[in-house]
C-alpha cells in the first residue's frame, strides 16, 4: 500500500472514528494515546527498542485482512484504525489466555501482585481461570535462582517478552542474559544457563525495572530487617539514599517525582528505627575525599582521568570488562559504604554504644548495593559496615505491612550528626549529580575564591554522555558523565585507546543515575526519571548550605575524628580496593 504523506511531516488519520493529526513516524500505540486510546501491551517498553513478541496490542485497519501490532507499525495519512472491534477484543483475550496457560497463577504469593502487567489484563479482559489447558501441568518447576545477594530469577513465571534482554543488552551492554532455542524451546537464559551469581551480571537491577510480570525481582531483606527491630539488645539505625526521597512517594499514589523527605522520616520512626540518618551526609564526605583525590591526582600526575566509584553497578562493571583500567576508579568508597564505616566508629564513640550492638539498615534505590555491601572489603570498622540493604520498593512494603498511612503523616527531621546535608550531596542521586557536587568544592579547593555560580548545568540532563570544560581559575580541565553501561563502555574504550583527554568522569550504572535505579517503584511510562531529576534539584535549590565542603556536621566530623580527607584514618575506614572479576 502507497502511503500519502503531507507537507509538514505530519499525517491524518482516523482512532475508532476520532480524527487525529500527528508526526510522521508515530506509532499506532502513541496516536491512539492522543486520542483517549491505552491499547494494551506486554512485550512493548518506552524506553526499549521494540521487538513486538507478545501480540497483545493487535488492532484492526480499514481495508486490511490481517490484525496488526500497534506497538510496531506506525500510522500513516488517511489509515482508519479500530481499535476496539469484537475481533480485536477476541483476539487480545485469546492471547492472554495462551500466555497464562503455562503461566503459574499463585499471585497471591507473587511479589508482583498489585503492580503486575500481566495480572491486570488478565483482570481487565475478565479472565478468571486458564481455558487451555496448562502447558506447566505435570512438567518439572523449574529451579528459582536466588544464589546472589541482589537479585531473584524465576523462569517459571516468565512470560518471554524479552524486555530483560533488551535492557541488559541495548542500555547496559552487559549481556548477562539472552534468548535461547525456537518455537516452543525459546526461553530467556544465561550463557551456558548458569545462574545470575556465574555470569556477567553487574546486578544493576534494569531487568527488574522493566520485567512486566514477577519473573524478576529483588532479593527480600525486609525479614531481617523486622527482625532487628524487634531486638532489644540492637540499636538499629537507618540511612536513606538521595534518589530514595524523589520516588517513594509513587509507591503510595502521589505524583511522580515528589519530595517525601518529611514524611518518610516520620515513617521511619514510626516503623522503630533508634535514629534515622541521611546518605546525603556521606555523600558530602565522600566530595570531601574523592575531591582531594582528584587533586592530589592532578597535582603530583598521578593516574588520570579519575573516575568515580559510587554506583556498585559500574564498579561491578569495571571489574569485569575492564580491570586493566581499576587504577583509574576512585579508592573512595560509595556514600553507602562511608556511612557504615563511620556509623560503627565515629557516631559509636560519640554515641557511647559499642559498635557490635550497631546495626545499620540501608534504604536504597538499588540493587547492587545489597552486593557491595555483602563485599569483603566493606568491613573497615572491624565489623560488617553496612548489615543489610533495602531498596526503595521494600521499604514501601513494610510501611504498607505496618499500616502506616503515608501521605497522611506530618514531617519530621532527620537525626544530628549524621542526618545534616547539602544540596551537593541530595544531587548525588542523579546523573551529573557527583560531578557538579564535586566542581562545587574542588573549585574553591583550587582558586581559594568563592564559587559564586554554583549550578553547573552542562553536566545537567538525561543524555547519555555530557562532557564538559571547566576553568578552574586558569586551570582548564576536561569532565565527562556517562549514565548507563553502554555508555560507560564507550568511554573506556576511549581511554583503552588513548584517545580520552578527560581529567575527571563520573560514570553511574542506570539511565539517569539513581534515580533510575533497579529497586526504585517500577513504572512503565515514559518521563519519570526526568521528574524525580528535577526533585532533586529542587531540594538543591531549597537547601541552605549546597557545598560539601560547607557542611557543619561535616567539618567537626574531621575536627573530632578524621582528622583531615585522605588521613590514614580516613584510608583505613573510607577508601578500599576493587578485584578482577571473571566474565
Ligand atoms: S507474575 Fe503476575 S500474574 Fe503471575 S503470579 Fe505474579 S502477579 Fe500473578
Ligand atoms: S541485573 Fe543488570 S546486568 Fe544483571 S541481568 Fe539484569 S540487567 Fe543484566
Ligand atoms: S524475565 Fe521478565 S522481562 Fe525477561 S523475558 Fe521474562 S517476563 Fe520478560
Ligand atoms: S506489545 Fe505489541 S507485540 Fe507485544
Amino acid at each position: 500500500m502507497q502511503h500519502i504523506k503531507n507537507v509538514n511531516n505530519e499525517v491524518t488519520l482516523m482512532v475508532d472514528g476520532v480524527s487525529v493529526t500527528v508526526p510522521e513516524g508515530t506509532l499506532i500505540i502513541d496516536a491512539a494515546k492522543k486520542v483517549g486510546v491505552q491499547i494494551p501491551v506486554l512485550c512493548y517498553h518506552p524506553d526499549l527498542a521494540v521487538r513486538a513478541t507478545c501480540r497483545v496490542c493487535l488492532v484492526e485497519i480499514k481495508g486490511q485482512k490481517k490484525l496488526k501490532t500497534a506497538c510496531s507499525n506506525e500510522v500513516w495519512e488517511g489509515a482508519e484504525i479500530i481499535t476496539n472491534s469484537k475481533v480485536v477484543r477476541d483476539t487480545r483475550k485469546t492471547v492472554l489466555e495462551l500466555i497464562l496457560a503455562s503461566h503459574p497463577q499463585d499471585c497471591l504469593q507473587c511479589i508482583r501482585s498489585g503492580n503486575c502487567e500481566l495480572q491486570q489484563l488478565a483482570t481487565t479482559f475478565g479472565i478468571g481461570k486458564p481455558v487451555f489447558e496448562s502447558a506447566i501441568n505435570g512438567e518439572k518447576k523449574l529451579p528459582i535462582d536466588k544464589g546472589n545477594p541482589s537479585i531473584v530469577r524465576d523462569a517459571n513465571k516468565c512470560i518471554k517478552c524479552g524486555r530483560c534482554v533488551a535492557v541488559c543488552q541495548e542500555i547496559q551492554g552487559v549481556g548477562a542474559i539472552n534468548t535461547a532455542n525456537r518455537s516452543r524451546e525459546y526461553e530467556i537464559s544465561t550463557a551456558y544457563d548458569k545462574k545470575l551469581e556465574g555470569s556477567p551480571c553487574v546486578f544493576c537491577g534494569q531487568c527488574i525495572a522493566v520485567c512486566p510480570v514477577g519473573a524478576l525481582y529483588e532479593k527480600n531483606n525486609t525479614d531481617e530487617v523486622w527482625e532487628a527491630l524487634d531486638d532489644e539488645e540492637k540499636h538499629v539505625i537507618v540511612q536513606v539514599a538521595p534518589a530514595v526521597r524523589v520516588a517513594l512517594g509513587e509507591e503510595f499514589g502521589m505524583e511522580r517525582g515528589s519530595i517525601s523527605t518529611g514524611k518518610m522520616v516520620t515513617a521511619l520512626r514510626r516503623l522503630g528505627f533508634d535514629k534515622v540518618f541521611d546518605t546525603n551526609f556521606a555523600a558530602d564526605v565522600t566530595i570531601m575525599e574523592e575531591g582531594n583525590e582528584l587533586l592530589g591526582r592532578i597535582q603530583h600526575h598521578g593516574v588520570l582521568p579519575l573516575i568515580t566509584s559510587c554506583s556498585p553497578g559500574w564498579v561491578n562493571f569495571v571489574e569485569t570488562f575492564y580491570p586493566e583500567l581499576l587504577s583509574h576508579v576512585s579508592t573512595c568508597k560509595s556514600p553507602q559504604q562511608i556511612f557504615g564505616a563511620l556509623a560503627k566508629t565515629y557516631y559509636a564513640q560519640k554515641a557511647g554504644i559499642s559498635p557490635d550492638k550497631i546495626f545499620v539498615v540501608s534504604i536504597m534505590p538499588c540493587t547492587a548495593k545489597k552486593y557491595e555491601s555483602s563485599r569483603r572489603e566493606m568491613n573497615g570498622s572491624g565489623y560488617r559496615d553496612v548489615d543489610i540493604v533495602v531498596t526503595t520498593r521494600e521499604l514501601a512494603r513494610m510501611i504498607k505491612e505496618a499500616g502506616i498511612e503515608f501521605r497522611a503523616l506530618e514531617d519530621e527531621s532527620f537525626d544530628d550528626p549524621m542526618g545534616i546535608s547539602t544540596g551537593a550531596g541530595a544531587i548525588f542521586g542523579t546523573t551529573g549529580g557527583v560531578m557538579e557536587a564535586a566542581l562545587r568544592t574542588v573549585y574553591e579547593m583550587v582558586t581559594g575564591q568563592e564559587l559564586k555560580q554554583l549550578d553547573f548545568k552542562m553536566v545537567r540532563g538525561l543524555a547519555g554522555i555530557k562532557d564538559a570544560e571547566i576553568d578552574l581559575n586558569g586551570l582548564k580541565v576536561k569532565v565527562a558523565v556517562a549514565n548507563g553501561l553502554k555508555n560507560a563502555r564507550l568511554l573506556m574504550e576511549k581511554i583503552k585507546a588513548g584517545e580520552c583527554n578527560y581529567t575527571f568522569i563520573e560514570i553511574m550504572g542506570c539511565l539517569g543515575g539513581c534515580i533510575g535505579g533497579g529497586g526504585q517503584p517500577i513504572t512503565s511510562q515514559a518521563g519519570a526519571k526526568g521528574n524525580r531529576m528535577e526533585g532533586l534539584y529542587q531540594i538543591d535549590r531549597d537547601s541552605v548550605i549546597r557545598q560539601s565542603h560547607k557542611n557543619p556536621a561535616v567539618i567537626k566530623l574531621y575536627e573530632d575524628f578524621l582528622g583531615k580527607p585522605l588521613s590514614p584514618k580516613s584510608h583505613s575506614l573510607l577508601h578500599t580496593h576493587y578485584l578482577a572479576r571473571k566474565k
